[in-house]
């Protein structure tokens, strides 16, 4: 079978890399799609089980850290684009071990813009999209959005290594010429989500009746996005985006961290059929992450307008379709949660 792309996702394992495997496997049975992926604690191949067989997709256990097993697998597979999502992505992992994420993050991108740029003979008909975060433009304060224009402004070593890797990725266009495409995410949520970020480790815990960790007093703010909703931007950027090109992506839906997980106590209070006011009585507020962000929002009118991608669901509908997600897959929970996880967050919260 002939392919008329054989596009190279890295962190398709991960959370937002299966949904966006899942979506380009899915819809371009032209295109072949191998997902390479390391496999670190965040990475779990049952994300995709139900595209393992498909015969346009391919898996490669591989590291972007190792150049050669990054040229090795560009050679291999004759790779014409890169969706590039791996990366070690928890900002509280970062302040405790800052130097993975440097590896990860910044030298791994480097070998796949360097993989790219030795492989790619004719520029034009190649992509290399890199997904980046919001957190490389700092925090923000009661007032005001993000652009494309905001100064990056990076405070966490986790957004200081994407914010690096965002300026190699522009470094290279700029260079080189090589054909880049970059996208900046807000906060996403949904299936799939390892469960030590905030909503999953939420729902988690209120099942299992267990403490509600907020960090400070809980006025922090995120701008939360489906996750299916990221992976079509990813795929009109992809597509439609220009070269050398940044978007913001976000669906204008900040939410104060208490009120979530007040709104998601109310909600499985519901669900799980227990007393009203029930789940809130574990709420437990413990030591604030050291350098806390306070506000992020996101301006995505750029993207809305250039490029016509606008939020496909609320943020109800998709809080609810996730909740109940997690409820029928307990056993994915158990998996991811079991062993090394479990010693992780133990700790970790002894420690708050
Ligand atoms: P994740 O932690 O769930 O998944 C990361 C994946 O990368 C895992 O499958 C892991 O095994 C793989 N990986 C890690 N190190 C690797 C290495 N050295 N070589 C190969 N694979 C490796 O992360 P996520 O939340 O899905 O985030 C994916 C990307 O999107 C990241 O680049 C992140 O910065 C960005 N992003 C995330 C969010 C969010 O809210 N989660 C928002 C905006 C942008
Ligand atoms: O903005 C995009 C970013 O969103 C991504 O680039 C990151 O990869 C992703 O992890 C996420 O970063 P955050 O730090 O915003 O997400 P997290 O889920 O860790 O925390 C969300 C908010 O909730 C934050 O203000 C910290 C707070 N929090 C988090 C945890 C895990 C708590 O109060 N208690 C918790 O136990």
């Amino acid at each position: 079978m002939t392919f008329d792309k054989t596009i190279l996702i890295t962190g398709g394992a991960g959370f937002i890399g299966s949904h966006v495997v899942r979506l380009f496997v899915n819809t371009y049975p032209n295109y072949r799609i191998i997902n390479f992926d390391k496999l670190t604690y965040a990475g779990n191949l049952e994300n995709l089980s139900d595209v393992q067989g498909a015969e346009n997709y391919v898996f490669v256990k591989g590291d972007i850290v190792s150049a050669a097993e990054v040229q090795k697998v560009f050679a291999d597979f004759d790779i014409t684009d890169v969706i590039h999502l791996a990366a070690e992505s928890h900002v509280d992992r970062s302040i405790e071990g800052p130097m993975e994420f440097v590896m990860t993050n910044v030298v791994g991108t480097v070998n796949l813009l360097q993989a790219a740029k030795d492989q790619w003979k004719n520029n034009e008909s190649h992509v290399f999209h890199h997904v980046s975060t919001d957190e490389v433009y700092g925090s923000l304060s009661d007032e005001g959005l993000f652009t494309e224009q905001t100064p990056y402004d990076p405070r966490s070593p986790y957004s200081a290594s994407k914010a690096s890797s965002d300026h190699f990725v522009r470094a290279y266009f700029h260079t080189y010429g090589l054909p880049v495409k970059l996208s900046n995410c807000s906060n996403n949520y949904g299936s799939h989500h390892f469960p030590e970020k905030l909503i999953p480790l939420m729902i988690n815990n209120i099942r299992e009746l267990k403490p509600l960790p907020v960090y400070g007093k809980g006025d922090n703010i995120r701008d939360w996005l489906w996750v299916e909703d990221h992976a079509k931007a990813i795929d009109v950027i992809f597509h439609k985006g220009e070269f050398g090109q940044s978007y913001n992506i976000g669906g204008l839906n900040e939410w104060k961290n208490i009120d979530l997980v007040f709104f998601l106590c109310r909600l499985m209070d519901e669900k799980l059929g227990r007393p009203a006011g029930e789940s809130e009585k574990l709420i437990t507020y413990v030591t604030d992450r050291k350098g806390h962000d306070m506000r992020y929002a996101i301006d995505a009118s750029k993207l809305a307008s250039e490029l016509g991608w606008k939020p496909s669901i609320t943020f109800e509908e998709g809080l609810e379709s996730t909740v109940d997600w997690y409820l029928s897959n307990s056993e994915w929970v158990e998996q991811i949660t079991s062993g090394a996880y479990r010693a992780y967050y133990e700790n970790m919260y002894q420690n708050r």
